[in-house]
């Protein structure tokens, strides 16, 4: 597939023609972090204020009943665009709130035979590749109840290790908590293997799909998983709202984490009962204006089409990869190649510190990410303090990897190393 029409595209992207440093043009290489938005999205914001604003599924007014209708068309589209159904779609604020959602859904404090229930007896498995936010939910979730933290390691070019799946998932293991895509190395996981172990044992899956969702096509009933988080703002959507997919029987059964306001079916002073989910998850007047904005980001993604916008990346990221092959003192972190892997590159220049590496990169407006990517048992893996990572998106450009190249090449010359 060829490259996608940038120069139309970035006319959606207006910050995208803004210069920083001494009017230098932006390179936006920071999309692992947070996307750019597209003016649909801050006008669909903005129409909702403007013209809808009222609390969805509360009060019998015209406009509460447009905002509800607002609100809800959002997580069709939401749900649509991981073919899944509108009921299996629960708001938050972000991705990292989605995980804490399910782990708090676990607790001792439910029967044996709750597909919830946790003890010392069982065991969480994660993986050394895992943001801090499919990490220390699920160490919470072991001290809490007394369960046993374990997780896969890494192979040579930091993919998950899957060599000792059998062991490490078994019959004590209530849920595993991976990564679809490493937000440092850019590795695509693997899954099936992983889905199958666990579905031979009964354990759940939760898919931390920050990294692939706003990439790549994905579909939650060929993943096979239970659960599956990303942010919007990864997604060319707004900042403060997130979405969590689940199964629906497991929804049905998973314990609120936060209660409140609209999420009951029946209440008296002394004790309440749920409704039926998603709402039971929803406490509170949620975040409409966002999941508007996100479902009209969903909408111009896929009239771009995912499957083009993957093959965009791919070309950039190829050429991204060779280039920094051939600058001596650059070390790629994880596949150097195109197989199982997305759009982050992580990479360090022998020599300089990656925070140097990020300075010099914005004086030539190449915005890049450096530090540990919250991923501490990573880096600590790699015996790395920090990387260099630049991570792309629809609207980057071949023009925009050689400035990048050119301005790691500067990083040399200027560090004389
Ligand atoms: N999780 C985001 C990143 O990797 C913020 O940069």
């Amino acid at each position: 597939m060829p490259l996608l029409d940038t120069n139309l595209i970035r006319q959606d992207f207006p910050i995208l023609g803004r210069t920083v440093r001494n009017g230098k043009k932006l390179v936006y290489l920071d999309n692992a972090a947070t996307s750019q938005k597209p003016l649909v999205v801050l006008d669909a914001e903005r129409n909702f204020y403007l013209n809808h604003n009222a609390a969805a599924h509360r009060g019998a007014h015209l406009l509460a009943e447009e905002a509800t209708d607002a609100f809800e068309g959002a997580r069709a589209i939401v749900a649509d665009f991981i073919s899944a159904q509108s009921s299996e779609i629960i708001f938050t604020k972000s991705a990292t709130e989605s995980i804490n959602v399910v782990s708090y859904g676990f607790s001792n404090h439910l029967s044996k035979g709750d597909p919830f229930y946790i003890s010392k007896d069982n065991n969480i498995v994660v993986t050394q590749l895992e943001h801090h936010a499919n990490l220390l939910p699920w160490q919470q979730l072991a001290k809490r109840s007394g369960a046993t933290l374990s997780w896969l390691g890494i192979t040579a070019d930091a993919q998950i290790d899957i060599s000792n799946i059998d062991s490490m998932i078994n019959d004590k293991t209530k849920i595993v908590a991976i990564t679809h895509q490493s937000n440092v190395s850019g590795a695509i996981t693997q899954l099936e293997p992983i889905v199958k172990r666990a579905r031979e044992v009964g354990a759940m899956v939760l898919l931390d799909a920050c990294q692939s969702v706003p990439h790549m096509p994905v579909d939650v009933n060929k993943l096979n998983v239970d659960f599956l988080t990303y942010s919007g703002h990864k997604a060319v959507g707004p900042t403060g709202v997130g979405v969590l997919w689940g199964r629906s029987e497991l929804l049905e059964k998973m314990e609120p984490m936060i209660t409140g306001g609209s999420m009951i079916d029946h209440a008296t002073i002394e004790s309440a009962t749920w409704a039926k989910a998603p709402k039971k998850f929803e406490a509170g007047v949620p975040n409409m204006a966002q999941a508007v904005g996100l479902g009209t980001a969903l909408k111009y993604l896929t009239k771009i089409g995912m499957d083009k916008i993957q093959s965009h990346e791919e070309i950039l990221v190829a050429k991204a990869l060779t280039g920094l092959q051939d600058i001596s003192g650059v070390e790629i972190i994880g596949s150097k190649s195109l197989l199982n892997r997305g759009s982050a590159i992580s990479f360090t220049l022998e020599g300089v510190h990656p925070h140097d590496v990020g300075q010099v990169l914005d004086d030539y407006g190449i915005a890049v990410r450096t530090g540990h990517h919250c991923a501490w048992p990573l880096m600590q893996e790699l015996k790395l303090n920090a990387t260099t990572r630049a991570s792309f998106y629809l609207y980057n450009t071949p023009e925009e990897v050689d400035i990048f190249l050119n301005g790691v090449r500067e990083v040399k010359k200027f560090f004389k190393v």
